[in-house]
């Protein structure tokens, strides 16, 4: 018998080539770096991760190729103790591969290449359709085919799950799918593309959040870049803390903040609490080089919370 899952995550699975070095370079030019990191990545394998690390019961749905790097993306899941039983592999495809860019204050820039992630499919979706019977929450994000993550988001709901969508990249998106989703967490980037609105200061994130909410989403945490993050639904609004820790690479932040408040949204706690929950599985998220790397364990979360 399937196991019931607190999160079925739905979405990317990569390698990830991450270099570090003085500055991001700019177009044309070729820059020295000081360290350099291979592993398994992806917005949706690090996401199941993160939430695994902090005690959920983890699924994931979604495609690598045949090929070693593929090999490596499952064996860094399983060794978390996700079930890896709907990852499917393409054998005409690569494993997608991301490169990333980190510079010494901590900023990353990423180009990714989708290889077997662009052949997940609706019906690879449907496949895995045991493992959405009584999940507690769906958390997927736009990386993926659009039929995937629709069908992803009708699993979910058909079966009571909350759905969490972390919207990268960024794109417009029509009402009618907003009005399907619990949590959206956009950044900055992410929030324009949405909506149109330039997030310059706290008002505009406000003004960004406002408007998902008007446009059919339950709640939205949107950044104001390092101005913290608005969390707003429909009977309250709350900014959450920002940790002070010292950066070494944003990669996996957003992967570590939208897992921890799919955590806490299965373990039914109160958005405010997983919004700052979240946060601080974010800020400590940063303080490593790579993505799945960085992703904190739950002493470690409550640890920041308890401290600061
Ligand atoms: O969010 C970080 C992830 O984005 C990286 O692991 C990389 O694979 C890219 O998809």
């Amino acid at each position: 018998m399937t196991p019931v899952y607190d999160v079925v995550v739905v979405g990317k699975a990569n390698i990830d080539y991450v270099a570090r070095g003085p500055r991001l370079p700019a177009p044309g030019e070729g820059l020295t770096g000081d360290a350099f990191q291979e592993a398994a990545g992806g917005k949706g394998a690090n996401q199941a991760v993160g939430a695994a690390r902090l005690g959920a019961r983890v699924a994931i749905v979604g495609r690598v190729g045949g090929d070693a790097r593929g090999d490596a993306v499952v064996r860094a899941l399983q060794s978390e103790g996700v079930d890896v039983r709907h990852l499917s592999r393409d054998r005409e495809t690569p494993t997608g591969v991301a490169l990333c860019q980190v510079d010494e204050l901590g900023r990353k820039q990423i180009l990714s290449s989708m290889g077997a992630n662009a052949r997940l499919s609706a019906a690879c979706v449907r496949d895995a359709a045991e493992v959405f019977r009584g999940a507690r929450v769906v958390l997927t994000q736009l990386g993926i085919p659009r039929d995937a993550c629709l069908e992803a988001i009708r699993l979910g709901r058909s079966g009571g799950a909350r759905i969490v969508l972390d919207p990268a990249p960024g794109l417009p998106l029509e009402d009618e799918l907003l009005a399907q989703i619990d949590v959206v967490r956009p950044n900055v980037l992410e929030a324009q593309a949405l909506t149109g609105v330039r997030i310059r200061d706290r008002q505009t994130a406000r003004e960004a959040a406002q408007q998902l909410l008007r446009r059919g989403v339950k709640a939205a945490v949107v950044q104001a870049a390092n101005l913290g993050d608005v969390l707003l639904w429909r009977d309250g609004e709350v900014w959450l803390p920002r940790f002070e820790l010292t950066p070494i690479d944003a990669t996996g932040a957003g992967d570590a903040f939208s897992s921890a408040l799919a955590v806490c949204l299965a373990e039914g706690k109160p958005l405010p609490e997983a919004g700052r929950f979240a946060s601080a599985a974010a800020a400590l998220a940063t303080t490593v080089l790579g993505a799945q790397s960085s992703l904190p364990r739950r002493a470690a979360v409550l640890q920041l919370l308890a401290t600061s």
